[in-house]
């Protein structure tokens, strides 16, 4: 059975990536990352950052609210003391965020080398009071920046987009016009949680991105409603913690899927799942994954065998 991707030109052995901020940069776990079709890395910026002050995340039934503020050791750091240590054969993808809009191509003219297969524009970071999701909630602002990565780099250009008080849509196909090769969705959803206690905000940075299983219904909403929108693939997350819940965003319109909260409760979960994956494919007689990405057929169709 096949069940790798092709996106441009870089083929994924299979749909699973790990999505950004979940796995670190790539130095620990290399046996997991491995396994899957492609990883990562936590957002990078163009000057170092520390991040929002503690705590940074808040536990709920299904779900996580996390409030990192994009900690990371900036883009030259990145690219001199880590890049380098980094020994892996998985495709990597790194998350690059930014302040100005000029941020995302002087990332990229720092990062631009073989050892990267693409990037990820991440707008839609919700910890952040510039850039991030403010970024992609403007369809002007998103085609900017995809237009200057675009110019930047002939690697994967992947955009990271919000759904937070928006229609997705209008942003995935301002990025799709400005050259981006596909999209990903959804990035955490605003969330607030307060301590009842001490009567004040729980998170040191106030607020949070919401993830995990509690979001995956709105993402699958989102992937399937994006896909139908424009022609480039869509990378779809939100939620997942199974082979069914990969199956169910591929069906949806997903070419691939990120696994994020996940691997904070589990950072081997990628394995189960891609055993999984291969079971299902075995029981519905798929020979190549490709095959379901948006098949999910109309209720009223009398051919529906998919249980
Ligand atoms: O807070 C954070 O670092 C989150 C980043 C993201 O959601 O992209």
């Amino acid at each position: 059975m096949d069940i790798s991707i092709k996106i441009k030109d870089t083929v994924f052995a299979n749909p699973i990536l790990l999505a950004s901020g979940t796995f670190g940069y790539g130095s620990d776990f290399v046996s997991v990352i491995n396994q899957v079709g492609g990883f990562i890395t936590k957002g990078i910026t163009l000057a170092p950052r520390i991040g929002n002050p503690a705590p940074r995340i808040y536990e709920l039934p299904g779900a996580i609210l996390n409030s990192v503020g994009l900690e990371n050791p900036g883009a030259l750091d990145f690219r001199n003391k880590i890049l380098p240590r980094l020994n892996f054969s998985t495709p990597l993808i790194v998350n690059i965020a930014g302040f100005d809009t000029a941020d995302f191509s002087t990332i990229v003219k720092i990062l631009d080398c073989d050892r990267i297969a693409g990037f990820e524009i991440n707008i839609s970071c919700p910890n952040v009071k510039t850039g991030g999701a403010i970024f992609g909630q403007d369809p002007k602002l998103t085609e900017q920046i995809v237009t200057e990565v675009r110019r930047a780099t002939k690697k994967l250009v992947i955009t990271k987009l919000t759904a937070n008080f928006i229609d997705p849509v209008n942003t995935a196909q301002a990025a799709e016009s400005a050259g981006t090769d596909a999209i990903s969705l959804i990035n955490t959803l605003y969330g607030l949680a307060i301590d009842l206690k001490e009567q004040k905000y729980f998170l040191g940075g106030k607020t949070g991105g919401l993830s995990g299983p509690a979001i995956k219904p709105f993402a699958l909403f989102c992937v399937e409603r994006v896909s139908k929108a424009i022609k480039i693939p869509v990378i779809g997350g939100g939620g997942i913690v199974n082979a069914t819940d990969v199956c169910e965003f591929m069906l949806a319109g997903a070419s691939l899927v990120q696994i994020g909260s996940l691997n904070l409760i589990n950072p081997f979960a990628a394995f189960d799942i891609l055993k999984d994956l291969k079971k299902y494919m075995k029981i519905y007689k798929i020979k190549a994954i490709r095959q379901i990405i948006g098949k999910v057929r109309s209720n009223d169709d009398k051919n529906n065998t998919c249980g």
